[in-house]
């Protein structure tokens, strides 16, 4: 099993950025402890940053038939992003996104949420430990999805 892990604009900039809204660990400790957690799981894991909505768009086209769940925080083009909505759409893969501060709390312009709808779940709020939560989340929704593909191929074996 894979995991592909997106994170959009200025989440490279996380242990500079903003310190009070998102903590202060850098985004290679948070992709360090989220690779442990997947090692022990026996699972694949992949992560990706970019600050340009086309490429966070051809990131997840690539995960077609590739991954089998995206972890995905896009930042910014959460509340702005078509594209990115369409993507998630369009691969059919189950996704959930995270957000570190608790995006319902903040600015108005926080509470459009373009992606939310397109995901299986959402993780908000919780800091860099939402991160570990998605995974935990990522990890239940792939075994249910193999233990009912595993379920009709018993069927149809019949
Ligand atoms: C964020 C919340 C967004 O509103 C913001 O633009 C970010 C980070 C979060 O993780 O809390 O860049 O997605």
């Amino acid at each position: 099993m894979k995991i592909m892990v997106i994170q959009g604009p200025n989440l490279n900039m996380l242990g500079v950025r903003e310190k009070q809204i998102y903590g202060p660990m850098k985004l290679e400790q948070i992709h360090a402890q989220m690779k442990d957690f997947a090692e022990s799981n026996n699972t694949e894991i992949e992560f990706f940053q970019s600050n340009l909505e086309g490429e966070i768009v051809d990131k997840i086209q690539e995960c077609y038939g590739e991954v089998d769940s995206i972890i995905i925080n896009a930042a910014a083009y959460t509340h702005t992003s078509i594209a990115i909505r369409d993507a998630i759409s369009a691969v059919g893969i189950p996704a959930i996104e995270v957000h570190i501060s608790n995006i319902h709390r903040r600015e108005e312009f926080r509470k459009t949420n373009m992606i939310a709808p397109v995901c299986a779940s959402s993780v908000v709020g919780f800091g860099a430990f939402g991160y570990h939560l998605a995974m935990m989340g990522a990890l239940q929704i792939m075994n249910e999805i193999r233990a009912v593909q595993e379920m009709q191929q018993a069927a149809s074996a019949e």
